[in-house]
C-alpha cells in the first residue's frame, strides 16, 4: 500500500492510520484502517462541535481512526473486546503524535464509570456483543446523552435498531452516505431499567461431561462448531507433563479437552478476543480447578509473544476471517507462530474445512504433513517441526 494510501482525512483532520498488522498478506496490507462509517461519525460530531471536557466511550474503535481523531481536550473510554484493536489504535496515535493521556483504556469485559456526554459504537458485526455492550453502558447514560452507533449498511440488521430500542431508548437512523449510516438514540429510563444480560451463556456439552460458559463475543457461544466437535474426537492422549497451547482458544474447549486426555499437561491459551480468554479461563476453573493456577492465557497476535522451542503440542481452530475481513492470512501468521514457538520434534494439530488449502501452507511452512482424519466437511492435519 502506498503511504498516501493511509492517510484518512477526516472532518477533525489529517491523520496517518494503519492497521498495525505483523502480516505480510498483500489483501491485509491493502486494507484501509477505517470505513465510511468512522468518516460520518466524526464528520456528525465535529458539525455539531464536541465541547472541551466532554466525557466519551467509544465501542469497537477497529484501528483507532476515532479515537485518534477526535479532539484530546476530551476523557475518553477506549472499550474494545480486541487486542488487536487496543494495539492498532496505540500506533495510530503515537503515528500521528498525539497524546493518550485524555484516553482510558478499557477490555470489553470492564465496567467504566464515569457517566457519559457520548456513546459511540461502532456496530459489531455479532448482535450479542452489541446487546451486552448496551446492558454494560447503558447505565452510563442519561437523557442528555448522545448516543450515536455507526457502521456500513451491509453490516447493518433491523435487530441492532431493536436492541437499541429495547434496551436504551427512542431510535432513529440516518440517511445513508458512502453505503454507511448513524444510529441515533435518546436514552430512556423505563427501557435502561428493563431486562439483565443474558451474558455469559452457559451450555452442556455432554459427550465430554463439560458445561462451557461463553462470553458475548466467543466463536460458538450458543453451540458447539461442528470443526471443533471433529477435532476433539481425533485428539492424542499422553500421561507426560508436556506443554500445550490452544492457540485462538475461543471459549477453551480444545484446550479443555486436552487436559481430559492429558491428565499432566500444562496448558496455555491465546487468543486476542478479551471474552475468550475470560470464557477460556471461567471454563478452567469449573472443571480443572487444581490446574487452571497453572494456565496461562494470554492476549496476543497469533503467538507474537512466545518464547522459541517451548510446546510439545499446538492445537488450533484457525479463524477464516477478523474484522468483517474473510481470508487465510490470520491462519498463515498462526502457522509460521507455531513453527517458532514448537520444540524441535514438537507437532501443530490443525482443523479446517476442506476447501481452505491449509494442507498447501502446512507443508510448505514445516516441509511434511499427516492428515489424521478427514469427513466430508473438514480434515484434522498434524505437522511436526523438524
Ligand atoms: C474458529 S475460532 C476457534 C475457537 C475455538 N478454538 C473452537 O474451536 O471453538 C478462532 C479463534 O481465533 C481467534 N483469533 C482471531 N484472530 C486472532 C489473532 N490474530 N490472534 C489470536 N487469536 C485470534 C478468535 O477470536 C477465535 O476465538
Amino acid at each position: 500500500m502506498a503511504a498516501d494510501d493511509n492517510c484518512f482525512s477526516c472532518a477533525f483532520g489529517d491523520l496517518t492510520l494503519t492497521r498495525a498488522s505483523r502480516s505480510h498478506s498483500r489483501t491485509e496490507q491493502n486494507l484501509q484502517a477505517w470505513d465510511a462509517a468512522d468518516e460520518l461519525l466524526l464528520a456528525h460530531l465535529a458539525e455539531q462541535g464536541v465541547a472541551d471536557g466532554a466525557r466519551l466511550l467509544i465501542a469497537n474503535d477497529a484501528f483507532g481512526a476515532l479515537v485518534t481523531a477526535l479532539p484530546t481536550n476530551t476523557a475518553i473510554a477506549f472499550c474494545s473486546d480486541s487486542f488487536l484493536a487496543a494495539r492498532a489504535a496505540r500506533a495510530n496515535l503515537l503515528a500521528n503524535d498525539k497524546p493518550d493521556a485524555h484516553i482510558a483504556w478499557h477490555t470489553s469485559l470492564d465496567a467504566p464509570q464515569q457517566p457519559l456526554d457520548y456513546l459511540l459504537i461502532k456496530l459489531p458485526k455479532n448482535l450479542s456483543l452489541l446487546e451486552d455492550q448496551l446492558y454494560r453502558y447503558r447505565h452510563l447514560c442519561s437523557a442528555s446523552t448522545q448516543v450515536i452507533a455507526a457502521g456500513m449498511v451491509k453490516h447493518m440488521s433491523a435487530g441492532a435498531f431493536d436492541l437499541f430500542e429495547k434496551l436504551l431508548g427512542t431510535t432513529a437512523t440516518s440517511l445513508a452516505k458512502k453505503k454507511a449510516r448513524l444510529i441515533f438514540c435518546t436514552p430512556q429510563e423505563n427501557c435502561r431499567q428493563s431486562g439483565s444480560s443474558p451474558y455469559p451463556l452457559r451450555y452442556a456439552f455432554e459427550a465430554r461431561n463439560l458445561t462451557l460458559s461463553n462470553h458475548a463475543n466467543v466463536f460458538s457461544r450458543a453451540s458447539i462448531d461442528i470443526g471443533t466437535r471433529f477435532f476433539l474426537q481425533q485428539l492424542p492422549r499422553a500421561e507426560a507433563p508436556l506443554h500445550i497451547a490452544d492457540l485462538g482458544c475461543g471459549n477453551g474447549l480444545v484446550g479443555l479437552a486436552v487436559a481430559q486426555q492429558m491428565p499432566q499437561a500444562h496448558i496455555d491459551f491465546y487468543d486476542e478476543s478479551h471474552m475468550a480468554l475470560a470464557s477460556a479461563k471461567q471454563n478452567m476453573c469449573d472443571h480443572f480447578p487444581q490446574r487452571a493456577d497453572q494456565c496461562q492465557f494470554i492476549a496476543d497476535d497469533c503467538m507474537a509473544s512466545a518464547n522459541a522451542d517451548q510446546y510439545d503440542y499446538i492445537f488450533c481452530n484457525p479463524p477464516f476471517h477478523q474484522h468483517n475481513v474473510v481470508g487465510g492470512f490470520v491462519a498463515n501468521q498462526m502457522f509460521h507462530d507455531a513453527r517458532r514457538a514448537l520444540k524441535t520434534g514438537g507437532e501443530f494439530w490443525v482443523v479446517g474445512n476442506r476447501h481452505l488449502g491449509y494442507h498447501v501452507h502446512l507443508k510448505r511452512i514445516f516441509g511434511n504433513l499427516v492428515q489424521v482424519a478427514a469427513n466430508e466437511k473438514f480434515v484434522v492435519l498434524k505437522v511436526k517441526k523438524r
